[in-house]
């Protein structure tokens, strides 16, 4: 070390043996004009060549709407859809038998690999496609009018074959004329206000609720003269018209005396969309993947 570390760098003199400088010095520290190491060097140029032989192969430079293509051809979509389409190719078979089986027909003990695909698969047709208005563990959204499917209350039918013909076509959508379809009347300017109070207390009754008896019995002749077509005389309800049971506790729209007013009022117009891509044109599902979807609903512990 010299005293020369205060002096204008032009001014300060190398030590013996010293390299040239860059001119730049700072508290004294000279940086010396070394050459870059060899090693170095070769690796930097290797990623250069390796940089463009890279985007010469493989997607590489942004364009508008999608990147350079690489003349290799890779795509990332490309081996997605391919490993789908390995899974379905593997899944071929037996989605076949499921097409062709009679639905009653399949259970755990006699088609065990059969049933264990249909639930595994439904259960994921049914978390992509149903939760968003049956809810995610099939309990239904209580007093919005979208089902329970745990329960063995059957709005449509509980058996295998009524479930898939309601996951099909749906439930009073446009767009499946096969459809179940069905209408309550609205009561709001059919019945008088007294005679809609003393039926919803007919109603509140019959499910075993607290209700007006003497309202309640003045609305036994209402009911039947105007509801018992649909909900049968005894309330129970029928299932070619979709007209719940009246007389459990498991409500639909909700049994309060005001949901049910409501209900009486107006009316109610639940509706499903289809399915089925074989039934309408609006299905979003193939045939094996709604029977798959109906067997597990129907395992779920209410199918009958
Ligand atoms: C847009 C909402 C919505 C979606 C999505 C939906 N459902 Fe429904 N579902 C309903 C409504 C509403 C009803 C009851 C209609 C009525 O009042 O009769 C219903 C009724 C049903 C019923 C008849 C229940 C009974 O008691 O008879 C079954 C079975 C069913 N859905 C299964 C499914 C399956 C399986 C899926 C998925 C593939 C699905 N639903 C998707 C709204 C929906
Ligand atoms: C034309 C057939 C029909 C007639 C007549 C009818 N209903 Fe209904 N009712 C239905 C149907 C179908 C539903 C289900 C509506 C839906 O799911 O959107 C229903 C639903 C209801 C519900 C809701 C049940 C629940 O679980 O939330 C109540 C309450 C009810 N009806 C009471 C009555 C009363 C009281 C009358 C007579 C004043 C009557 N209905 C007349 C067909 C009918």
């Amino acid at each position: 070390m010299t005293d020369d570390q205060n002096k204008h760098p032009e001014e300060q003199v190398l030590m013996e043996g010293d390299p040239d400088t860059t001119g730049h010095v700072w508290d004294g520290i000279k940086e010396f004009n070394n050459p870059l190491p060899r090693w170095w060097l070769w690796t930097f140029y290797a990623t250069c060549v390796w940089g463009i032989v890279y985007t010469v192969l493989y997607p590489a430079w942004p364009l508008l709407d999608r990147a350079t293509p690489g003349i290799l051809g890779f795509s990332t979509r490309e081996n997605v859809s391919r490993d789908i389409a390995e899974f379905d190719a593997m899944n071929t078979d037996i989605r076949a038998q499921l097409v062709e089986v009679t639905l009653s027909d399949v259970n755990p003990t006699d088609t065990p690999e059969l049933y264990n695909y249909a639930i595994n698969g439904g259960a994921a047709i049914f978390a992509t496609w149903c939760s968003q208005c049956h809810g995610s563990g099939a309990a239904g959204v209580q007093a919005s009018g979208y089902p329970n499917l745990l329960d063995d209350d059957w709005l449509w039918g509980g058996t295998i074959d009524d479930i898939h013909y309601t996951v099909s076509h749906g439930i009073r959508n446009e767009d499946d004329l096969d459809a179940h379809y069905s209408e309550m009347t609205a009561y709001d300017e059919i019945l008088s206000d007294d005679e809609i109070a003393q039926v919803v207390n007919y109603v509140l009754n019959l499910s075993g609720q607290a209700a007006d008896m003497s309202l309640a019995s003045a609305g036994e002749s209402i009911f039947l003269d105007n509801c018992a077509a649909c909900h049968q005389d005894s309330g129970m309800g029928d299932q070619f018209l979709g007209a719940p049971n009246l007389t459990d506790a498991i409500w639909l729209y909700g049994g309060t005396p005001e949901a049910i007013e409501e209900t009486v009022r107006y009316s109610r117009f639940g509706v499903m969309p289809p399915w089925s891509a074989e039934a309408s044109d609006a299905g979003r599902l193939s045939e094996a993947e709604v029977r798959a979807v109906s067997i597990y609903v129907h395992s779920l512990g209410g199918g009958q």
